[in-house]
């Protein structure tokens, strides 16, 4: 892998500075303004080869699907899609915006617990690979709308291994209190009872939650599911061709960089986030010697580390308990921290010689008490009109952001080595109420 693309260089203002691949991010957001998101090009491909390389050696035929959700920006799809992995997708937008971005209609999964009757038409008339189905009521819809449409449907059915992924409760998907997928035990009766032509059930999926740091518990979902593709061959007599383990690969998030300048970060998992190819080796073990394609679909894991979100101080203020730097990116912009407690390593854009360290916390301007990008933070003192760079935000950051308080979206622009282009222009206000 190629050096981490976001790092401090010297610049033309004699201080040290953040960068980008070949730019200083300074200068382009005297371009583009702030809040901005940055994504390196060098770091997704970086990213995606890492995975491929990993599955390679593990002498397994893996197959790696990328899921739309962390990210769906057309340009970002574009470049992912040309280094032929699949697309993951949960709605019809995706649909459309992987189409759009030139991944096939047989590299597309479409999981989801919710998806309409338009959806599932729309799926079946593009003839994506398979339809991923999370009830026995949406069985029965794809079945009745293949029957009208004369399509014989591609069908995996997820499962709810009842695996505890061990992360927030609010990425934990496997387990028997979360609404997705079909409770293992349920499975092989629905299978027996639903034998028609017009439904082609050739695989199994299971997603087991998000930012999972540990290996076991995707060992112990791949466990269960071996166990009910033997039950469904002896039983059933049907033959499971494809096995879909998800995404759900958790990445670091401290210490992303590192300068003498900015504290050292305390982090107990971090340290032992497995690699790739531990990963994959382990859970293609479990299938060691079936005749089945495993495919992971990861977003998080390509997509995270390869953007920030700059962001300009607009004020500091301290009383007896607190400071806050108030800076012009928000909840809106970057919901993980208030809605899960997600965290993400702050650093300062430019670097200043011999800096104090104090607690601060960096928080946006939306009126909510939940606003903030981190709380108590050991930084560097921060001034008005100062950048700041949140890092790893690619994943699950533009995706998830909105217009509350009536705050446009951000822009987003793409660097390339010495070149930057705009891949979503700023929102305008206009944009939002007309
Ligand atoms: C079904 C499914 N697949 C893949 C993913 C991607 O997960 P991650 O970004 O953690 O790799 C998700 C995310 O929640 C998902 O719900």
């Amino acid at each position: 892998m190629q050096q981490f693309p976001f790092f401090y260089q010297e610049s033309n203002t004699s201080t040290e500075a953040l960068f980008c691949e070949d730019l200083d991010i300074s200068e382009i957001t005297n371009v583009f303004g702030t809040p901005l998101f940055v994504y390196s090009k060098q770091r997704i491909l970086d990213n995606i080869n890492a995975f491929k390389n990993a599955a390679d050696n593990t002498g397994h035929p893996w197959k790696i699907s990328y899921a739309l959700k962390a990210n769906s920006n057309i340009e970002l799809l574009r470049i992912i899609s040309a280094q032929d992995v699949g697309a993951s997708i949960v709605s019809g937008g995706e649909l459309r915006a992987a189409l759009t971005a030139g991944f096939q209609p047989e590299q597309i999964t479409f999981d989801g617990p919710g998806k309409t009757d338009a959806e599932i038409d729309l799926a079946l008339r593009t003839k994506i690979k398979a339809i991923v189905v999370e009830s026995s009521q949406e069985l029965e819809v794809v079945h009745s709308q293949a029957i009208a449409l004369g399509i014989v449907a591609p069908v995996y059915i997820r499962i709810n291994p009842h695996v505890d992924a061990k992360t927030h409760p609010y990425i934990s998907t496997g387990l028997l209190e979360n609404k997705f997928g079909i409770d293992i035990d349920q499975v092989l009766d629905l299978i027996k009872t639903f034998h028609s032509p017009w439904l082609n059930i050739i695989g199994l999926h299971t997603h087991i939650g998000s930012q999972i740091t540990t290996i076991t518990p995707f060992v112990e979902a791949a466990e269960s599911i071996k166990h009910l593709v033997l039950k469904l061959k002896q039983e059933a007599s049907v033959d499971i061709k494809y096995l879909d383990l998800g995404g759900g690969r958790g990445i670091q998030y401290h210490n992303i960089i590192t300068h003498p300048n900015i504290p050292f970060e305390n982090s107990t998992n971090d340290a032992l986030i497995p690699t790739h190819e531990e990963f994959l080796s382990s859970i293609a073990n479990v299938f060691n010697g079936m005749d089945i394609e495993l495919t992971v679909e990861p977003g998080r894991a390509i997509i995270a580390d390869t953007a920030i979100l700059v962001s300009k101080v607009l004020y500091t203020k301290s009383n007896t308990k607190r400071t806050f730097v108030i800076v012009d990116a928000a909840m809106n912009d970057l919901i993980r921290p208030s809605l899960y407690g997600a965290y993400h390593q702050i650093v300062p854009v430019s670097i200043v010689a011999n800096p104090e360290i104090h607690l601060a916390s960096v928080v946006g301007p939306i009126c909510e008490t939940g606003d903030f990008l981190a709380l108590d933070r050991e930084l560097p003192i921060i001034n008005r009109s100062d950048l700041v760079a949140v890092m790893c935000v690619g994943a699950y950051g533009f995706s998830l952001s909105s217009n509350y308080n009536l705050r446009p979206k951000a822009a987003e622009v793409l660097i390339d080595g010495s070149k930057v282009r705009i891949i979503r222009k700023r929102q305008t206000i206009e944009d939002i109420l007309l």
